[in-house]
């Protein structure tokens, strides 16, 4: 077929198509600060390894550099809130990318213990800003009807960051390059960097600080049809300082309330018991060879990746609640089964299979709700006007519940047996379900405006922000 024939059989896009086509490679770019996080966060499984016989370490100063990165991010998630209000989301990326670049320098290039942790506490204060300043950059860009599929892309480069650490750990296990494993997240750093520097500012933030004309020119890049969206958000926004205003109020409680809830949910139904453990816990489940525990870890990672795909295809459609109910039912059955499966004694042969299969569902039942829906909801509940600052609050917990159940899990594992570890996190997935049964609410295809005045539709604007059953 010539050229010309093609181009007159191409269907040419629709307005809404062509319109919503300027957001997607800009949420791909913000979305490389998750590849980031999710690289610096799974690297150290391996590396770790290496550490513990160049510098001799012992148990506990083991312990402390794998929880480095998680009080750095604790730390990041404290300091970033109020930034990205002041100064915008894409500047603090921008900040998180030079600290992400510098941090693995450090890392890669240090002479003793003290600089690596340090190092490790760096990179986790990036990750902790970026964490959630890349999922709250993308929600105020995206178009309403594709804005779980484009904030969840941060999701899935968090799970591919995590594959991708895997696997550049086990390519470098030969040679014991632990300082190769740090350092090449310079690459993406540099790419992070690179690419926000060319992004527009986000166009909500813009207006909320009264900069109209700039948020114009941010919006022209974003959508060829901007009028529309820019009317509402110029009439939903009244431009205001974020000083003073304080998160717990009667009008606020309930959403902070619910982003915090889903914030500790998602790491203490136990899910980096997993992702920084695999092969520990394939150990316990009768695979002694080390190829096998790094392939079935492999399959984990992947496990996660290609159910976030499935995530984004649907979040949009379906809607956020269901993802999370049926996600977490799925933890909670596969919890139960890996409860059963430690309880019997004497794991091996088939039973070393099941564990395999259970621990897929588990991570595929959590790529497929709580893992991306978590990040989404908390970009999208809260006003503008507190928007960094409630992110914030729920990131900030997300971490210090991150950092109690990885210090806690190999002692829980002593003190109340491997089953009923399993289980303790499946009756806490129990409650997760309550709790976004009754108090988590839909935001499928609302503008970030109507879910802030609490209408439940841009055409029905009379409806409360509730659940739908209530
Ligand atoms: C969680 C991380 C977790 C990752 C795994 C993220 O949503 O916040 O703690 O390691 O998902 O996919």
């Amino acid at each position: 077929m010539s050229k010309s024939t093609q181009k007159k059989n191409a269907v040419p896009l629709s307005k809404e198509a062509q319109s919503i086509r300027g957001s997607i490679p800009v949420a791909i770019v913000a979305a490389v600060a998750g590849l980031l996080f999710g690289y610096d966060t799974g690297v150290i499984s391996g590396a770790i390894l290496f550490l513990k016989t160049d510098f001799h370490l012992s148990a506990t100063s083991e312990e402390f550099v794998v929880a480095s990165v998680l009080v750095g991010a604790i730390l990041g998630a404290m300091a970033g809130g109020f930034m990205a209000d002041r100064f915008g989301r894409r500047k603090m990326l921008i900040v998180a990318a030079i600290v992400f670049g510098g941090a693995a320098l450090v890392t890669a290039f240090t002479p003793n213990m003290a600089l690596l942790i340090a190092g490790r506490i760096g990179v986790g204060i990036a990750i902790g800003s970026a964490s959630f300043t890349a999922p709250l950059y993308i929600s105020e860009i995206a178009p309403a009807r594709i804005r779980g599929a484009l904030v969840s892309l941060n999701q899935l480069a968090i799970t591919s960051g995590i594959v991708v650490a895997y696997l550049v750990d086990f390519l470098f296990a030969g040679t014991q390059d632990w300082r190769a494993m740090f350092g090449l997240a310079v690459i993406p750093a540099a790419m992070l960097l690179v690419g926000m520097l060319l992004m527009p500012r986000s166009p909500r933030w813009l207006m909320g600080h009264g900069l109209q004309n700039e948020a114009v020119t941010a919006m022209k890049r974003l959508r060829q049809d901007v009028s529309r969206e820019l009317v509402e958000i110029k009439h939903d926004i009244i431009p205001k300082s974020s000083n003073g205003v304080k998160l717990w109020t009667p009008a606020l409680r309930p959403v902070i309330i619910i982003g915090v809830g889903l914030a500790i949910f998602q790491q203490i139904t136990g899910i980096n018991t997993i992702v920084y453990y695999a092969p520990t816990i394939f150990e316990m489940a009768g695979m002694h060879s080390a190829s096998v525990a790094i392939l079935a870890t492999f399959g984990v990672g992947m496990a996660n990746v290609l159910m976030t795909l499935v995530a984004i295809r649907l979040v949009d459609r379906v809607g956020r609640r269901p993802l999370l109910l049926y996600g977490t039912a799925g933890m909670v059955v596969s919890l139960g089964a890996l409860g059963i499966i430690f309880h019997l004694s004497g794991i091996s042969g088939i039973l070393a299979w099941i564990t395999l299969i259970s621990l897929v569902v588990y991570v595929a039942s959590f790529a497929i709700g709580l893992g991306p829906v978590f990040w989404l909801l908390i970009s999208e509940i809260y006003p503008l006007v507190v928007r960094g600052r409630a992110m914030s609050l729920a990131t900030i917990m997300n971490w210090a519940s991150n950092l109690l159940v990885t210090l806690s899990f190999l002692s829980l594992i002593r003190w109340m047996g491997r089953g009923n570890t399993f289980w303790l996190f499946g009756a806490i997935g129990i409650g997760t379900w309550a709790f976004i049964y009754y108090l988590v609410p839909e935001t499928k295809g609302r503008s970030l405006e109507s879910i802030e005045q609490g209408s439940s539709a841009e055409k029905s604007p009379d409806l409360a922000l509730l659940p739908p059953h209530v």
